[in-house]
């Protein structure tokens, strides 16, 4: 589980995060949702550190790692896999080069069991004899199936997710989702998947937390999503036309 206290984030005079609390469980697939420019990248990238909260603290089962010292952080570094927007693969490295990137830099693994490790991930995620492939070579939903193969390769206890949708048609969408759904499930990850995406919310949307300015204005599940109360949150709901006949 991850726990944030009260998490507070400016950049020069613009307050972005205006003090956020909540858990994130193990073994679910947590959603952090909100439109546009409401706070959703930066509240991911303060819980994984490449951000420094300028107040509160993110705990990891525990261990406080905002106010850690450099060995803890390091420790609890090596137990998160991201899944970045738009998948950052390295242009120059193959789709094996890419998946083994962790485990050249994390482990001291053998080659061979490296290998080994890439190929079940790869398997895993649907993906095989394609390690030779560049990613220029390979459609947007290969390098989202390449790019979690690399998030999980060398076994996260905690999996973050920006968008890992964005720029998929809404089928291979789904097809995402329920990867990260059924990983989650099968290896009890504690997931943080940031999204957009209302078919998110419906398909794997157990446990979800509306952003919006800044702050937490709602937590709930799909279930109990379309009768919250909050206005806010209804009208990111009900945006599409579809959505207004359920409302
Ligand atoms: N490094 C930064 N310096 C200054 N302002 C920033 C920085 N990063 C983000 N912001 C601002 O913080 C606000 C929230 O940005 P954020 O990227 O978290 O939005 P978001 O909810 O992820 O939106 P989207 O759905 O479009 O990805 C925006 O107004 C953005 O301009
Ligand atoms: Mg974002």
């Amino acid at each position: 589980m991850i726990e944030i206290n009260n998490i507070a984030k400016s950049f020069q005079d613009k307050e972005v995060l205006k003090g956020i609390s909540g858990t994130f469980d193990k073994g679910k697939c947590n959603l952090i949702i909100g439109s546009s420019g409401t706070g959703k990248s930066v509240l991911l990238k303060n819980i994984v550190g490449l951000i420094k909260p300028d107040q509160g603290s993110v705990l990891y089962d525990g261990r406080d790692f905002t106010h850690a010292g450099k060995e803890m952080q390091t420790e609890i570094r090596r137990e998160i896999g991201m899944l970045f927007q738009g998948s950052a693969l390295f242009d120059s490295k193959n789709v094996e080069q890419n998946v083994m990137f962790p485990l050249d830099v994390l482990t001291k693994m053998s080659k061979e069991e490296k290998i080994e490790r890439v190929n079940f991930c790869l398997k895993r995620v649907g993906l095989e004899n394609v390690n030779s492939k560049m990613p220029s070579e390979i459609s947007g939903g290969m390098k989202k199936r390449v790019g979690i193969a690399r998030a999980i390769v060398n076994k996260p206890n905690y999996l973050f997710c920006d968008e890992p949708n964005s720029g998929l048609d809404p089928q291979t969408s789904m097809v995402i989702d329920e990867l990260i759904n059924e990983i989650t499930k099968e290896y009890d990850i504690t997931t943080v998947v940031v999204t957009h995406d209302m078919n998110s919310v419906i398909e794997i949307g157990e446990k979800v937390m509306f952003l919006y300015k800044g702050n937490k204005l709602w937590e709930g599940t799909n279930e109990d999503i379309t009768d919250s109360g909050v206005s806010e949150l209804d009208d990111f709901v009900f945006a599409n036309r579809m959505m207004k006949k359920f409302r």
